[in-house]
């Protein structure tokens, strides 16, 4: 699918990640619906993108992902203002170890409401055109994260989610492709958090390891996972699929080998 004259949604929109692949996503000739739950952030965001695009490509739509009539409500926001939906990324996420269960809320829940929510607008099978979803997971999804274990398990759950309801839209024949993306580090407000006891909480300690770890691994420019999305996007091949996004390799994928059947 090419992202041209398609209409998108993205959860997170207003700054790090989610604003650069609204960037892409509008250069590539989508119109879209910004979601995020800073207002002044967001805002200024579709002011910006206004400037350069024109204010009919962009819908600011303030949204806290965890609040399911909110999540809902943008969900109808976005098909009322631009008629359908055909790409849906979750992207909304947080680092907070200390106030954990809302980490696995708003990376891990709203992932999987965000994910159906979007479903029952695009698969084939309930009236829709089909489309694409992507899922925004970590590296941390893929091994332990010793400094940032709920993250880390919330972002396992994206994974694992996402290539169970790949498989199922495949099934069912939805017309849907639903991949993840994986990225190490990339430079975002969000790792400001690492230095902030309320996110860390006894955790806190451990903060000049993980930036020892950024020197080591580096951080990736956000440009490159808004890159990784539309790759995503147009590979029609594509569905279950872990992008992993890293300084060393770039763009590439998770091969999990043979998938071993479990006796029940
Ligand atoms: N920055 C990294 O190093 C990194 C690495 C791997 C994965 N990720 C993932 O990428 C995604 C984007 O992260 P980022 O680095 O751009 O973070 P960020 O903090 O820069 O931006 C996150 C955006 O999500 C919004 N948001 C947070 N909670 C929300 C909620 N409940 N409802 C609506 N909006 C909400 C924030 O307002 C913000 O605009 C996250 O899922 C994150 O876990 C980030």
């Amino acid at each position: 699918m090419y992202a041209n004259g398609k209409v998108a949604l993205v959860t997170g929109a207003a700054q790090g990640i989610g604003r650069a692949m609204v960037e892409e996503l509008l250069q590539k000739g989508a119109v879209l619906a910004l979601v995020d739950q800073n207002c002044i952030a967001g805002d200024l965001c579709k002011a910006s993108l206004d400037e350069q695009y024109g204010s009919h490509r962009t819908l600011f739509i303030q949204c806290d992902v965890t609040d399911q009539e909110q999540l809902k409500d943008a969900f109808r926001k976005t098909v009322e203002h631009f008629g359908r939906l055909d790409i849906l990324v979750n992207n909304a996420g947080v680092n907070n170890e200390k106030d954990w269960e809302k980490t696995i809320e708003v990376n891990l829940t709203s992932v999987i409401r965000g994910t159906y929510l979007g479903l029952e607008i695009m698969r084939k099978n309930n009236g829709g055109h089909g489309g694409v979803i992507i899922n925004i997971s970590s590296l941390a999804g893929l091994t332990p994260a010793a400094y940032q274990p709920v993250y880390s398990a919330s972002k396992h759950g994206v994974i694992g989610f996402t290539r169970s309801i790949a498989a199922l839209a495949s099934i069912g024949n939805y017309g849907v492709r639903i991949n993840s993306v994986c990225p190490a580090f990339v430079d975002t407000p969000l790792l400001e958090s690492i230095e902030k006891e309320e996110n860390m909480g006894e955790l806190f300690k451990y903060k000049d390891r993980i930036k020892d770890m950024m020197k080591c691994y580096g951080v990736l420019d956000p440009s490159l996972i808004a890159k990784g999305m539309i790759d995503l996007i147009e590979d029609d091949a594509s569905n279950g699929a872990v992008m992993k996004i890293t300084t060393s390799r770039g763009i590439h994928f998770e091969e999990f080998g043979v998938q071993q059947k479990t006796k029940i």
